[in-house]
């Protein structure tokens, strides 16, 4: 089937079988390799992806589930040159090792910080209780959502 939906801010068509996974859709018919796939069943989070700003698991969605859908991967989410605040925090944080979680943690954070602008430490962990990474411990990861929120409410401002 055809399949329109807006991918990173570009409207997009897309020839593909219904049932075709979005993780595989997108990593290997679109070459869009950020979002990663771990489990496949929906346990790890690292395919997360913002579907109309909701993270959403790719792994567990099926390309006709895109039909008329805004989707944003971490393609989409900033550039080299003007990272998102979410992932500037990553790396200034020291939240990243390998990587493999970092891409659905980061899309799910944002999701997190759309939800609830100003979350306690708890909260995010709470929040990103369904990523799972293998590397950071979370201590950082949990402080680097801390100081995006921040941030973004302008509070590291002088
Ligand atoms: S790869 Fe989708 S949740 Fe693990
Ligand atoms: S940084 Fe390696 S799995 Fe999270």
């Amino acid at each position: 089937m055809m399949i329109h939906f807006i991918l990173n801010g570009e409207e997009t068509e897309i020839e593909a079988p219904a049932d075709r996974r979005v993780v595989d859709l997108l990593r290997e018919d679109m070459g869009l390799t950020g979002t990663k796939e771990s489990c496949g069943t929906g346990e790890c989070g690292a395919c997360t992806i913002l579907v109309d700003g909701v993270s959403r698991l790719s792994c567990l969605m099926l390309a006709a589930q895109l039909e008329g859908r805004s989707i944003t991967t971490i393609e989409g989410l900033g550039s080299k040159e003007a990272l998102h605040p979410v992932q500037k925090a990553f790396v200034e944080e020291g939240a990243v090792q390998c990587g493999f979680c970092i891409p659905g943690m980061v899309l799910a954070s944002v999701n997190l910080l759309g939800e609830n602008p100003a979350p306690t430490r708890e909260e995010i962990r709470k929040g990103l209780a369904g990523n799972l990474c293998r590397c950071t411990g979370y201590q950082k990861i949990v402080d680097a959502v801390e100081s995006a929120a921040s941030h973004l409410q302008g509070k590291d401002t002088p």
